[in-house]
């Protein structure tokens, strides 16, 4: 077993290459599948640690360190970028015009790789073998289902991950049983009415009014068909008709999003978005059509023994943090995938502080993270460590 307070000097050794690499991947974020640079760099480090990466493809990587067979670990760090345009005024803001490292994702490649570098230093203690993911494409939920289908889980028992929230204070994290993040579903609409002259409205089947209508008589499904005790979201983030002010539209295109922690949630937010929409089209004498993008991904949904076995490990290698309660989020993270076939347990860890002014969400084109963050980000990788030989001595 390791010492925590061993680890911790490790770590603390570390902290100064933690901060060059989370700038280094900050500079060169990249396109989810096309994370090509990333994973260059990502392999040029391993292998100077004394791995033996394995490129995915088309991007990503893959390193196995610790026995060569038996119970096996993996921890996933997930490398893309956002289409968001840089707005912090670091001095290592992306050099890629368009895409930045909003969500802290080069956080999360750091944080993996300083696992890296503590696992290998101490690989004889290694009772266990770690398999170490680089995952592309997260953002757009492809990268998990993609390594799945190309078997990245044949060889692992259980999985680790985690993310980085600047709403969470620096030195804050939670390990927590059960739902933790939401299945997001995409739904995309068309109503069609009749067009017409904007003076003549009886003349015309206005399509703008009936996708106005069908925004409106959504917002209740929420809090009149789910139970209160369950959680939903139905938001409606696009909403596009007509082209000139005395022409009435005669269609109208929505698209939004479903969020749920449960199959039979999903479900019915499903229906009620069809019955709904049918209704309002029925009621205004036009038509809608409906295409529904169901289970982009799943909830993620943290398996409680395995929880239990982390968080316990982590109260004595994060000691100088706080953990702490957070509600499951109405985000979606596609490290659900994996959990449909391995148990899998995903913790969230605060980068933000209102210090150094960084109070900008994920996503926000301001977002920035705590770099003394990211040692908690490695101690809660070797707490899954931890955990795993544990499970394997008893
Ligand atoms: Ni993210």
């Amino acid at each position: 077993m390791f010492s925590p307070k061993e680890i911790a000097e490790e770590i603390k050794k570390l902290e100064p290459e933690l901060s060059v690499w989370r700038e280094m991947f900050h500079r060169i974020p990249e396109k989810s599948m096309e994370e090509f640079e990333t994973t260059e760099e990502i392999i040029r480090q391993l292998t100077g640690m004394g791995y033996e990466p394995v490129a995915l493809s088309p991007t990503g990587v893959c390193a196995c360190v610790g026995p060569e067979k038996g119970y096996t670990l993996a921890l996933r760090a997930d490398i893309d970028g956002l289409p968001v345009e840089e707005k912090t005024g670091l001095p290592f803001a992306s050099v890629h015009p368009g895409w930045m490292h909003a969500c802290g994702h080069d956080g999360h490649i750091a944080g993996l790789l300083g696992v890296a570098k503590v696992l290998k230093q101490m690989e004889e203690k290694l009772t266990v073998r770690v398999k170490l993911i680089f995952q592309p494409s997260e953002e757009n939920t492809c990268g998990a289902k993609m390594l799945l289908k190309q078997g990245i889980h044949k060889d692992v028992d259980e999985i680790f991950g985690l993310h980085l929230f600047s709403d969470m204070e620096r030195g804050t994290f939670s390990i927590e049983e059960g739902p933790r993040m939401a299945q997001t579903d995409r739904f995309f609409l068309t109503f069609y009415g009749k067009g017409g002259h904007a003076g003549k409205p009886h003349q015309c089947v206005d399509a703008t009014v009936m996708a106005a209508d069908f925004v409106m008589n959504i917002q209740n499904v929420v809090s009149r068909e789910i139970s209160p005790a369950d959680g939903a979201v139905i938001t409606v983030g696009s909403f596009h008709s007509g082209t000139q002010y005395n022409v009435i539209s005669g269609e109208a295109k929505l698209e939004g999003t479903c969020r749920s922690f449960r199959e039979e949630t999903a479900e019915h937010l499903k229906e009620a978005i069809y019955r709904r929409a049918k209704a309002v089209a029925d009621g205004y004498g036009g038509n809608v059509e409906i295409s529904y993008d169901f289970g982009s991904h799943p909830p993620v949904v943290n398996e409680p023994e395995m929880t239990h076995r982390i968080e316990k490990e982590a109260r004595a290698f994060c000691e100088d943090a706080r953990m702490v309660s957070v509600p499951p989020l109405m985000l979606g993270e596609d490290f659900s995938w994996y959990q449909t076939k391995i148990p899998g347990v995903f913790a969230f860890a605060g980068c933000g502080s209102d210090e150094n002014g960084v109070c900008y969400p994920n996503h926000h084109p301001k977002f920035d993270i705590a770099q003394s963050a990211l040692p908690m980000a490695v101690k809660l990788h070797m707490s899954a460590v931890q955990a795993a030989m544990r499970k394997v001595e008893q």
